[in-house]
Parts: C-alpha cells; sequence; structure tokens
C-alpha cells in the first residue's frame, strides 16, 4: 500500500516561536503579506504581537480583519480581492480556524481566479496557490497543518468543503501562548474537535501507520490535558499539550479524512449555528455507538489512549469506555445538548432529511468504518435529540 504523507513544508513549534515569524516569511519569499486576522483578536490586542514582529522585521503588510465566523463566499471574496488588489504576494492566517480557513481559502481563489463553489469536493484541488503561513491562536481546528477548508455559501447555507494541496499552508507558526487567554468555552470547543480528528483519523478507512501515529499521539495529549486547560486556563504546561495536541490531530485528519462526525456534524452548523466543535460533541457517543461495532479495535485504542480504558480491558469494555466517557466529557464541559443549544425540535426534526442528505453528500460518511444509509443517519441525529 502507498501512503501519500501531506504536511506544511515547516512547522515552528513552541512557546514565543512568534519571533521566528519573519524568518519563515523570508523562505518562503513572502515579501508583501496580506494578514488576515480574527476581528475579535484583534480588538483584544492579540494581533499587536504579531505586528510589532512584522514591524521590528520591516515587513510590509496589510491588515484584513473583515472575517466572520464559519467563513462565507463573501468573506473568501473579499480577502481575495485585496490580495489581488494589494499585490500581496503571501496571506498570514491568524485566529482559530475561521481565519485561517479564510486565508487559505483567499490564497486559493486569488491564484486561481476560480469562484469556490467550483473549487469543492468532489474536486481535489491541487494546483499550486499562492503560500499561507498559518499562526493558530486555538488548540483545535488543526487547519494550520490540513489541505481542508470549509466555507459556507451564503445564499443556501451550505458548508462547502475545498479539499486539496492547495490548501495546505506552507508553513505554520504554532505558539501555544495565543491560547493563554482562550475562555473556557472556547477551549472546550476546540478541544473536543481536535479530539474528533483524532478519533475519525484513527478510525478511518483511509487510515495508515503514519496517521495513526498521530492520532494516538493526540489522543494521548488530549485525553490527559483537555480539562485542565478549560479549567486552569493559565496551566502553560496543559496549554502547551492541547497545542500539540490539536496540531498533531490535525497531522492525522489531513492524512486520513474525517468521517461520519463531521459529515453529520456540518449542516446542524450551518442550520443551527452551532459551533463546530459542539456539533461534533453532540454526535460523538451516537455516532460511536453506531459506528464501532464494524471496527471495534481502533475504538478501543482509541479509549486506551484517552486514559479511558485500561491496556488489560477487554475490546467491547474498552469500547463502551469510550462511550460512556464522551458522555462524561460532555457533562463535564458543560456542552449543551440540542434542545439546551435553543434549537428549535420540530424544525430539527423536520430538517432531518435534507440533513442527512446534505452529510451524504459532504462525502466524509462514506470513510465511516460503517457505512450510514440516509436513514441511519436520520435515526442517528434522532438518537442524538435529548430531552
Ligand atoms: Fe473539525
Amino acid at each position: 500500500m502507498i501512503n501519500n504523507i501531506l504536511t506544511p513544508r515547516r512547522l515552528v513549534v513552541g512557546g514565543g516561536s512568534i519571533e521566528q515569524l519573519p524568518q519563515v516569511l523570508a523562505q518562503l519569499g513572502i515579501k508583501r503579506p496580506l494578514l488576515v486576522a480574527d476581528p475579535n483578536l484583534v480588538r483584544l490586542g492579540l494581533s499587536t504581537r504579531v505586528e510589532s514582529v512584522l514591524r521590528d522585521a520591516g515587513v510590509s503588510y496589510t491588515l484584513f480583519t473583515d472575517v466572520v465566523e464559519d467563513p462565507t463566499d463573501a468573506c473568501v471574496n473579499a480577502a481575495s480581492a485585496a490580495i489581488v488588489e494589494g499585490d500581496h504576494d503571501g496571506v498570514i492566517g491568524f485566529g482559530g480556524g475561521s481565519a485561517i480557513d479564510t486565508a487559505k481559502a483567499a490564497a486559493v481563489v486569488a491564484t486561481l481566479r476560480q469562484p469556490i463553489r467550483s473549487l469543492m469536493v468532489p474536486r481535489i484541488v491541487d494546483e499550486a496557490a499562492m503560500p499561507v503561513v498559518a499562526i493558530p491562536t486555538t488548540a483545535g481546528t488543526g487547519s494550520e497543518v490540513t489541505r481542508a477548508c470549509v466555507v459556507t455559501d451564503s445564499a443556501s447555507h451550505e458548508k462547502m468543503l475545498i479539499l486539496g494541496m492547495s490548501c495546505l499552508p506552507a508553513a505554520a507558526v504554532v505558539d501555544f501562548e495565543f491560547t493563554l487567554s482562550c475562555p473556557f468555552r472556547v477551549t472546550a470547543d476546540t478541544g473536543l474537535d481536535a479530539l474528533t480528528h483524532a478519533l475519525e483519523a484513527l478510525v478511518n478507512r483511509n487510515r495508515n501507520p503514519h496517521a495513526d501515529a498521530f492520532a494516538l499521539s493526540a489522543l494521548r495529549l488530549i485525553g490527559a490535558h483537555l480539562e485542565t486547560a478549560c479549567f486552569e486556563p493559565a496551566n502553560r504546561a496543559a496549554r502547551e499539550a492541547m497545542m500539540l495536541g490539536a496540531t498533531h490531530a490535525g497531522l492525522a485528519v489531513s492524512n486520513t479524512s474525517t468521517a461520519l462526525v463531521h459529515g453529520m456534524s456540518r449542516p446542524i452548523g450551518a442550520f443551527f449555528h452551532v459551533p463546530h466543535g459542539l456539533s461534533n460533541a453532540m454526535l460523538l457517543a451516537a455516532v460511536t455507538e453506531f459506528s464501532a461495532p464494524a471496527a471495534p479495535a481502533p475504538y478501543a485504542a482509541a479509549a486506551r489512549a484517552l486514559g479511558w480504558a485500561k491496556e488489560s480491558d477487554a475490546e467491547t469494555d474498552a469500547v463502551a469506555a469510550l462511550i460512556a466517557g464522551f458522555h462524561r466529557l460532555n457533562s463535564v464541559l458543560k456542552v449543551p445538548t440540542p434542545a439546551a443549544f435553543g434549537i428549535d425540535k420540530t424544525r430539527y426534526f423536520e430538517l432531518r432529511t435534507t440533513m442527512a442528505t446534505q452529510a451524504l453528500q459532504s462525502g466524509t460518511p462514506a470513510n465511516n468504518p460503517r457505512l450510514a444509509t440516509e436513514q441511519d443517519i436520520e435515526a442517528i441525529y434522532a438518537a442524538a435529540w435529548v430531552d
């Protein structure tokens, strides 16, 4: 079997690594970057660290902050237009998944000059695109090392998945110090997203030994440190471990794929504006219950890596501990049920068929160890509803 492993050309990992940004840009030949930053981080003053590093090194950059949560085609097109108008030769994405995905998608659109919808899966976009340097400020999406980005269609609310080497950042600066001020809810939601990436990589039909190593590393780090990072936000060791865990989960998922949880999670996010990590967390237990009988070994391995089962535990016991662990973790991390989040039950059940169709169309359920029909997916949406 031949494995193709894709990673950014350079990863700078560690506290204070932002100081190396000018060197990274110089190596990539980027002289005039567009700095795409989350406006909330700019308001909180977090971007001043990046901007002062750039200014001190004499790098001429333009700041772009029209980034929205769950980036839309309009937002990506605006960033792309800014790249073209400013004659920029590279893009820096600074923030959580939304800012980094905006930077990646805008760089692809500005290079290829094609509409976003034409780039979405099943097309694989491998053409050379202008370089992106990703600087994550959450320990979660792993977008800094993945070849995927998600853009929401403003008209249909559909979440379009864009996949391929064009979306892989040329470099990432992974500095956990940016996460020290990350609030509880964001730390929990993004950490749960990273956990989902590692799990879906490990159980994936495209799993391979390289991605397995990163997925297991991610699960060990996340299992040991997620709760501490949430409840002791200034704990540097926990923040550092979570940042590394999220990056390893990103490397695992980028070199396999997501599966049924992500496929089903995107429509919930799109229709009900549930943050991505939360909609994953709402589905984790129900999807695992459905899927694990088809591949108990990797699910048991996940339970052991998370520290929720012992090496000596039987496979079936480890799988049961994994499902119980997801319920426990959701409760500890105060993940709301769909109802508690404010989702209208009638509308949720009305939209089940549409959501199931969109989930299947996204392609990722095809990577699940147990293949789900549209009826199966509707049943899992129902099982994930808690009155
Ligand atoms: Fe995700």
